[in-house]
């Protein structure tokens, strides 16, 4: 880790704190996410978050692949084949829409499942969880140091355009766009589900 001060919290504290910085992330949409992105150290240590992700059977069923800006116009491109695959009839202004969602934030990675056979053979939806941890470690550590984060998703995830760009072999599955900048406007903050609506007891 690249931190070059420590900050000392009593144990009520940091739980405080954890609390705050876990409820106050939202999802920023990469159109409000501007420059300056993350720094290499910075992004360094988001996937050092990442990587302290629960794993049964630590296997990693996970990896992220960099798309850095110079490489955009080739995601820009799988976007928009993957919507004329779906929809031959799709305009060249939707065409355009689709291609512009490569450019807008200032960091973008790809999240991507491993879920062929592995060793040991671990159910494919606890590999899932997993990498949801993973992601969410991540979007985290860059809301800890201010940034806005956003994932984007879609059709485009599973199609061959998307496969051959990167190279993904057999098993493995693009999940998400990550995208991280500098917050140009936020939202009000979304209102989260009452415990009481999702936790019962035997
Ligand atoms: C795997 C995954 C994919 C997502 N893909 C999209 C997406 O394509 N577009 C989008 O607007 N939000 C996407 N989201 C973000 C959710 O919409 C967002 O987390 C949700 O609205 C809750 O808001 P919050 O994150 O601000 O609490 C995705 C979230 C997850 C977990």
């Amino acid at each position: 880790m690249t931190h070059t001060s420590t900050v000392h919290l009593s144990g009520n504290e940091l739980s405080a704190f954890a609390l705050t910085l876990i409820t106050s992330r939202q999802n920023i949409l990469p159109k409000r996410l501007a420059a300056p992105g993350p720094s290499e150290d910075q992004v360094r240590d988001m996937f050092c978050a990442a990587a302290a992700a629960p794993d049964h059977g630590e296997i990693r069923p996970w990896r992220f692949v960099l798309v850095p800006e110079n490489k955009r116009t080739l995601l820009a491109d799988v976007f928009a084949q993957a919507l004329i695959e779906r929809d031959a009839s799709a305009t060249s202004e939707q065409v355009e829409q689709a291609r512009e969602k490569a450019f807008r934030a200032p960091f973008l990675a790809l999240a991507i499942a491993r879920l062929g056979p592995c060793e040991p053979e671990i159910d494919p939806l606890e590999r899932m969880v997993s990498l949801g941890a993973a992601i969410q470690n991540f979007l985290l550590c860059a809301h800890s140091m201010a940034f806005g984060s956003s994932l984007t998703s879609g059709q485009a995830m599973r199609s061959p355009a998307i496969r051959r760009l990167f190279q993904l072999a057999d098993g493995e599955q693009a999940v998400c766009c990550i995208n991280v900048g500098t917050v140009i406007k936020r939202k009000p903050a979304r209102l989260h589900p009452a415990v009481s609506t999702f936790v019962s007891r035997l």
